[in-house]
C-alpha cells in the first residue's frame, strides 16, 4: 500500500456554511484545497478508523475528480468501507437512505445544492452523521476549527476506481462498493406511498403530469419512479439526464429558474400536475395548473392530508418548520393538537426533532420538505406525497390548496432575495437593524403596530444547544411578520432575504395576488431596512 503523506498550509476560508463547505470550482481545485478539507473532516470524526461511510454527489462538474480523491484519502486514513453511487451519483436524499439502511458511520455528500455547475460554476462538500442527516454545528465546528490547524494529510497512490458498474473493489485494505444509485430510495419511496393507487390514477387517463429534474440529479431517479414504477408516459420527466453543468442553468425549482416547467404548466393545455427538483434532487417545486403552490402552503397540506398517505396513516407526532416559513402549518398543528417547532434556517436543526420523535413532517419555504423517513429534506418524496393525495381525493392541486385555505386561513408569502450585494453594505443593513430592536415594539409603521422585534435564538428542546442571530424578525400586531437575514450559502458577496407574510383569513379576498397582498409590508420592509439605501438595489433580483 503506497501511503503518502502530504505536506499542507491551512485555507483560512474553510467555515462551512447552512449546508457544508460551498465555494465555485476553482477555489476548490487549487491544489490542497479539497484535500485539507477531507482531511480535517476525517480527522474530526472520532472513531472512524475501520466504519463505512457513503459517498456520492449529484454529478456536477468535479464530483467525479473529487470522489477519486476522497476514496483514495479514505483509505489512507484507515476507513473500513465506502459505499458509493454508481456514476458517482446519489441525491442528497438518497445518500440519507443509505446511511440509514446500511447504518454506517456517516456520509460525505458532494453538491452545490441548486447553485450553477460547471468549471466556473459552484462545488460543494457536505458532511453527514450516522443518523443520515447534516452534521449539527458542533461537528462542523470542530471540522472548521481542524482546517486551520492542519499541516498535512494522508492519500493513497493508487489508480482511479471504475465508477461506471455496480461491483465491488478494494483500494489498499478498503472495500469500495459502487450501488445502483436508484433502487435503494425507490424502495423507500414505495413502502410510503401507495403506488398502486397511482399508477392506477395514471393510467385511467384523465389526469397528466410533467417532472423537471433541470438536467439535475433526480434525472434517473424520476425516470425510474415515475415511468417505469408508475407508468407515466416516456418524457413525463424532462431534462432528465444529469449534466455536469445542468445545461448551464441554474438547478433551483422556483418560479424565477424552472420557467421551463412554469411556461408549460400555465401555458395552454397544462397537464394537471408538474413538480421540479434541485441539483442535488432535496428542494421541490409544486404546480397545479396555472397555479403555484408556495412551499409553506406545501407543508401546510401535506400535515392536513397526511393520514390519507400509507406511511403516515397512524398520525404524525408532530411538525416543524424554519422560522422564516410561513405559519399556515402551525394553524394544521394547532387543529390537530400536535406540537409545531420553529427552528432556525437549515435542515441540520430538524434532525433531532425527528431523531427524537418529536416532528414527522417538516418544511422550508426555501422548496424544502421531508420527513422522519430520511434524515435531509426530499425533493422526490415531496411530488409523491402529492401524488399519493390527489390519486386518493381525485382532487386537483389548486382545489385541495383552496379548500384548505378556507379551512385554514391563507398566510400570504413571498420571499425577496438581493443577491450578489456587497458583504460590507449589507453587514450594514443587518446591524442597524438590530440597533432598532430595541425600541421598535409598540412603535405603528405605515398602519402596522409592532407586536414584537428581536433577532431569532433557538434552544433546541433535545440536546439544550442554543443557536444565536438566525434572523431578524418584526411582528405585527395583525399577525403579520417581515423576517431579515443575510444567506449562509451564497459564494459571492452576501446575498438579502426578506421574507413578508400577511394572514387572511376571509375566502372572498384569498384569490388576491400574493405581490398585491404584501405590497404594504414591501413598502415597510424597505422602509425600516432600508433595503434601497445599503444595497443600491431598487428591486430584489429573485422574488419566490
Ligand atoms: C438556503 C435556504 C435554506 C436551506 C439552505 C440549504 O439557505 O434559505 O432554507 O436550508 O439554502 O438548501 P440560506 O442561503 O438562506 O442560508
Ligand atoms: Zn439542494
Amino acid at each position: 500500500m503506497n501511503l503518502q503523506i502530504v505536506s499542507t498550509t491551512p485555507f483560512l476560508d474553510q467555515k462551512p456554511g447552512t449546508s457544508g463547505l460551498r465555494k465555485s470550482v476553482p477555489d476548490f481545485q487549487q491544489p490542497h484545497y479539497l484535500e485539507n478539507f477531507i482531511q480535517a473532516i476525517f480527522d474530526s470524526l472520532e472513531g472512524c478508523e475501520g466504519q463505512t461511510l457513503v459517498v456520492g454527489g449529484d454529478g456536477r462538474y468535479y464530483n467525479r475528480q473529487a470522489i477519486q480523491i476522497i476514496l483514495k484519502m479514505a483509505a489512507a486514513n484507515g476507513i473500513g468501507k465506502i459505499i458509493v453511487g454508481q456514476g458517482g451519483i446519489l441525491s442528497t436524499p438518497a445518500t440519507s437512505c443509505l446511511i440509514r439502511k446500511y447504518q454506517t458511520f456517516g456520509g460525505i455528500i458532494l453538491s452545490a445544492s441548486h447553485n450553477p455547475g460547471g468549471p466556473e460554476g459552484d462545488f460543494g462538500v457536505k458532511y453527514n452523521i450516522g443518523n443520515g442527516g447534516p452534521a449539527p454545528e458542533k461537528v462542523t465546528e470542530a471540522i472548521y476549527a481542524r482546517t486551520k490547524t492542519i499541516t498535512e494529510y494522508k492519500i493513497l497512490a493508487a489508480g482511479d476506481i471504475n465508477l461506471d458498474r455496480p461491483g465491488s473493489f478494494k483500494l489498499g485494505t478498503m472495500d469500495v462498493e459502487v450501488m445502483d444509485s436508484v433502487a435503494p430510495y425507490s424502495a423507500l419511496m414505495a413502502e410510503l406511498f401507495d403506488f398502486d393507487r397511482i399508477r392506477e390514477f395514471i393510467a385511467a387517463g384523465n389526469f397528466r403530469l410533467c417532472v423537471d429534474s433541470m438536467h439535475a440529479v433526480t434525472g434517473p431517479y424520476a425516470k425510474a419512479i415515475f415511468e417505469t414504477q408508475l407508468g407515466a408516459p416516456a418524457g413525463t420527466v424532462i431534462n432528465g439526464v444529469p449534466l455536469e453543468d445542468f445545461g448551464q442553468g441554474h438547478p433551483d425549482p422556483n418560479l424565477v429558474y424552472a420557467h421551463e416547467l412554469v411556461e408549460i404548466l400555465f401555458g395552454e393545455d397544462a397537464p394537471d400536475f408538474g413538480a421540479a427538483s434541485d441539483g442535488d434532487g432535496d428542494r421541490n417545486m409544486i404546480l397545479g395548473r396555472h397555479f403555484f403552490v408556495t412551499p409553506s402552503d406545501s407543508l401546510a397540506v401535506l400535515t392536513a392530508n397526511a393520514t390519507l398517505v400509507p406511511g403516515y396513516r397512524g398520525g404524525l407526532a408532530g411538525v416543524a418548520r424554519s422560522m422564516p416559513t410561513s405559519a399556515a402549518v402551525d394553524r394544521v398543528a394547532a387543529k390537530l393538537g400536535i406540537d409545531c417547532y420553529e427552528t432556525p434556517t437549515g435542515w441540520k436543526f430538524f434532525g433531532n426533532l425527528l431523531d427524537a420523535g418529536k416532528a414527522t413532517l417538516c418544511g422550508e419555504e426555501s422548496f424544502g420538505t421531508g420527513s422522519n423517513h430520511v434524515r435531509e429534506k426530499d425533493g422526490l418524496w415531496a411530488v409523491l406525497f402529492w401524488l399519493n393525495l390527489l390519486a386518493v381525493t381525485g382532487k386537483s392541486v389548486e382545489q385541495l390548496v383552496a379548500e384548505h385555505w378556507q379551512t385554514y386561513g391563507r398566510n400570504f408569502y413571498s420571499r425577496h432575495d438581493y443577491e450578489e450585494v456587497p458583504s460590507e453594505p449589507a453587514n450594514e443593513l443587518m446591524a442597524q437593524l438590530q440597533v432598532q430592536l430595541a425600541t421598535l415594539p409598540g412603535q405603528t409603521l405605515g398602519g402596522y403596530t409592532v407586536d414584537y422585534a428581536d433577532n431569532f435564538s433557538y434552544t433546541d428542546p433535545v440536546d439544550g444547544s442554543v443557536s444565536k442571530n438566525q434572523g431578524v424578525r418584526i411582528g405585527f400586531t395583525d399577525g403579520s411578520r417581515i423576517v431579515f437575514r443575510l444567506s449562509g450559502t451564497g459564494t459571492k458577496g452576501a446575498t438579502l432575504r426578506v421574507y413578508l407574510e400577511s394572514y387572511e383569513p376571509d375566502p372572498a379576498k384569498h384569490g388576491e395576488d400574493t405581490q398585491v397582498a404584501l405590497g404594504d409590508l414591501i413598502a415597510l420592509a424597505d422602509q425600516v431596512a432600508k433595503i434601497k439605501e445599503f444595497t443600491g438595489r431598487d428591486r430584489p433580483t429573485v422574488i419566490t
